[in-house]
């Protein structure tokens, strides 16, 4: 059931670390500005903390993290703290234990001048991937044997379930209007691929209207740069999704313009943020891109079912961008903080 629009949510926000706070309060300043009813709660969860008290997460945000009807998260990571640990305690926990099994990572095309494509005909891009976001190789499952010898064994197992493959299958096939592009590497991974080959078959003949087409990883990625148009939604498994979102990231501008939404579709919770990082070869002077966090706040009122306030979000992102009124990353000269006012501005007149 969707939740009545008149309701004030309660939006958990999780700046984090470098770019995340410079970004996040930008995306929170465009969403009041389109008249958003929404209640905000910050929460220390950062490498300051995670330093301080050795929890990634600690208990009692925890818990309310949990109530929250959606979350806005910005970015984890500092040089201080061991990556791997910091970004499995914070950003995978909360897509594994909220069971945020649905990645969307749209990439559109805002403006011809931010394809690095040379055929303009190739350049109408709208396409979405939708990642699996709670197995594959993400689990952390296997280990090291005679770690620090040359003996050495490492093992990283990729899990693929039932369920896990079934229903992020079946949300693309929801997604999509057209056609969905199934991506995997079952002519190598072939146990893995044998199940999701399975269930694409099965899942399809359940949405005979949507067209269907099955592409390896290798050959998917050739394609998404030859001739990007071709794509309305691609579904894809943890790592691959991962990989196929950065390319399609800078397909439409960068990393900086990227959002996404992590989303159970029967829960109705969600987390959204940007798809960069902290961004250390640029943070802190003011210079990082918004945009990715503001179109992520985006589909976060998309998600809480505020249609028409995502699309009027999009439009003024969309018009910033055709004005040039973007930070350096994207051609422009603006900061940070005025690329959010100039979104903002658009959508108070
Ligand atoms: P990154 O996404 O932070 O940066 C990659 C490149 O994109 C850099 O050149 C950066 O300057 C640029 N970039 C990123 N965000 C931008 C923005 N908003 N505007 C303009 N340019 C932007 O990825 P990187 O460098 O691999 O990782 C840096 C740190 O971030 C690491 O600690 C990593 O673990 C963490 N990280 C966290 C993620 C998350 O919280 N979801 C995702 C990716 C990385
Ligand atoms: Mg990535």
């Amino acid at each position: 059931m969707r939740r009545k629009p008149h309701l004030r949510n309660h939006i958990a926000v999780l700046p984090c670390d470098g770019a995340g706070k410079e970004v996040v309060p930008e995306a929170i300043k465009v969403l009041s500005a389109a008249g958003a009813e929404l209640e905000f709660q910050d929460y220390d969860v950062n490498a300051d903390q995670y330093l301080r008290s050795g929890q990634p997460i600690p208990a009692a945000v925890w818990s309310d993290l949990q109530k929250a009807d959606a979350i806005l998260f910005g970015a984890v990571g500092d040089p201080r703290v061991d990556d791997a640990a910091y970004l499995a305690g914070v950003l995978l926990r909360l897509r594994f234990e909220l069971d945020l099994y649905v990645n969307l990572r749209p990439a559109k095309l805002y403006d011809d001048r931010l394809s690095p494509l040379r055929r303009e005909d190739r350049r109408k891009i709208d396409l979405l991937i939708v990642r699996e976001n709670t197995e594959g190789l993400y689990v952390g499952m296997g280990g090291r044997f005679k770690k620090g010898t040359e003996q050495e064994v490492a093992v990283q197992e990729d899990l693929n379930t039932y369920l896990g493959v079934t229903r992020i299958l079946d949300y693309a096939f929801q997604a999509a209007k057209g056609e969905v592009v199934m991506v995997d590497k079952a002519n190598a991974m072939t146990y893995a691929g044998a199940l999701w080959q399975q269930q694409w078959k099965a899942v399809a003949k359940k949405h005979p209207k949507i067209k269907t087409r099955h592409l390896y990883v290798d050959a998917a990625a050739m394609q998404l740069v030859r001739d990007p148009t071709q794509f309305e939604v691609i579904v894809t498994g943890n790592l691959f999704g991962d990989i196929l979102s950065d390319l399609t990231a800078e397909l439409i501008g960068g990393m900086g313009i990227a959002p996404s939404g992590n989303i159970n579709p029967e829960s109705k919770r969600g987390l959204f943020e940007p798809v960069h990082g902290t961004a250390p070869d640029i943070a802190g002077r003011g210079v990082v891109n918004p945009i990715g966090a503001i179109l992520s706040a985006s589909m976060m009122v998309r998600h809480l079912g505020h249609n028409e306030m995502a699309n009027a979000i999009e439009g003024a992102v969309e018009s910033a961008i055709r004005a040039g009124e973007c930070t350096r990353d994207l051609g422009g000269s603006l900061s940070t903080h005025e690329v959010g006012d100039a979104v903002a501005k658009r959508l108070k007149d």
